[in-house]
């Protein structure tokens, strides 16, 4: 049975991009048939529609979503991000914002191999606050981290158990337990009532700004961290930044219950400066797609798609898509 995808392929580079990743799954004999859904910026201004609950809705019928980019020049900022992508993954639950690094630092000689789990539906994004006497010299802005148990506790459940399941077994949770004492001490009690369930995971804790050295100086140290949405946003930034570059750094947006289709995307946006010019790395979206057939089970195919983009091709997005479809059918 082929598995249904919703292909968005957004803005700028996006569609581009999502075009490659699906080339080379079909390049890997994965039976997929996939739905184009037409929503971005770019149809925001053309008909004002941003991610109607009709258009979810549909979207829900899927195995599971692909993503390229949004982000449209002539949309204010905050826009879209809240009213397609941010609504996606708060409507469809999608708890688990998994993002892997594979690369050398630069000026490192080492390859290191770690994944961020970024909880992906609380803290700072949840939109907790609002502002009085706005645009006056009086303005008051507030803007809270929003932390429950459940949405804790599920989080470090599934790094625990992704941890588990790799050789290193070794679990770092990040946050900032010495100034957010209520956040910080939620996620620590509850990241240490959940290792004494899982005695064959070691453990350790850094603050994010001691992880953000690491991440550059000793990436060798992480095997899967742990850590809440905004610290996980910037964290994974970096992440690609010491793992050669935005243009590698894939992401699953998970939901772990598989009530909702998963969705799947680059971590880099919509680039709109070089958009149309068959420029764009493909690779962060189709190392993506490669996460989407894990989670479909399609594992061999995803193996051999990441063997695939090890060694870097350069040359026009469709030369890339090529090549990675050509080794993948080797
Ligand atoms: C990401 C992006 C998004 C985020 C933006 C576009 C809302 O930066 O996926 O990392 O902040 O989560
Ligand atoms: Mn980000």
């Amino acid at each position: 049975m082929a598995h249904n995808i919703a292909v968005i392929g957004g803005d700028g580079i996006g569609p581009d991009v999502t075009a490659e990743a699906i080339k080379v799954v079909l390049a890997a004999g994965v039976d997929v048939a996939t739905t184009d859904f037409d929503l971005g910026g770019s149809r925001y201004l053309r008909d004002g529609e941003i991610l109607s609950d009709d258009t979810l809705d549909q979207l829900r019928e899927f195995d599971s979503i692909l993503l390229g980019a949004v982000g449209h020049p002539d949309v204010a900022p905050g826009v879209i991000e809240r009213g397609l992508l941010l609504k996606m993954r708060f409507d469809l639950d999608l708890y688990i914002n998994q993002r892997p690094f594979v690369g050398t630092a630069p000026g490192g000689d080492t390859p290191h191999d770690f994944v961020v789990v970024r909880e992906n539906t609380e803290g700072p994004y949840v939109g907790e606050g609002g502002s009085l006497r706005t645009g006056t010299p009086q303005e008051v802005a507030t803007q809270g981290s929003f932390n429950t148990r459940f949405g804790v506790e599920r989080c470090i459940r599934y790094a625990f158990d992704l941890a588990q399941r790799r050789d290193r077994k070794h679990l770092t949770l990040v946050h900032k337990t010495n100034v957010l004492q209520f956040a910080g001490g939620l996620w620590e009690r509850t990241f240490n009532e959940v290792a004494a369930e899982y005695p064959d995971v070691s453990t350790a804790y850094n603050h994010v700004d001691a992880a953000c050295i690491y991440f550059v100086q000793d990436p060798h140290r992480y095997d899967v961290v742990v850590t809440d949405n905004l610290f996980g946003d910037i964290l994974t930034d970096l992440g690609g930044a010491v793992s050669g570059g935005i243009g590698l750094a894939s992401s699953a947006n998970l939901d772990p219950t598989r009530t909702s289709p998963s969705m799947f995307e680059p971590v880099h946006g919509s680039a709109p400066d070089i958009a149309g010019q068959n420029l764009a790395n493909p690779t962060a979206a189709i190392l993506s797609a490669a996460l989407m057939l894990d989670f479909l089970g399609e594992a061999d195919a995803a193996e051999r798609i990441r063997a695939a983009c090890v060694e870097p091709v350069t040359g026009s997005t469709t030369d890339v898509g090529d090549a990675i479809a050509a080794r993948v059918r080797n």
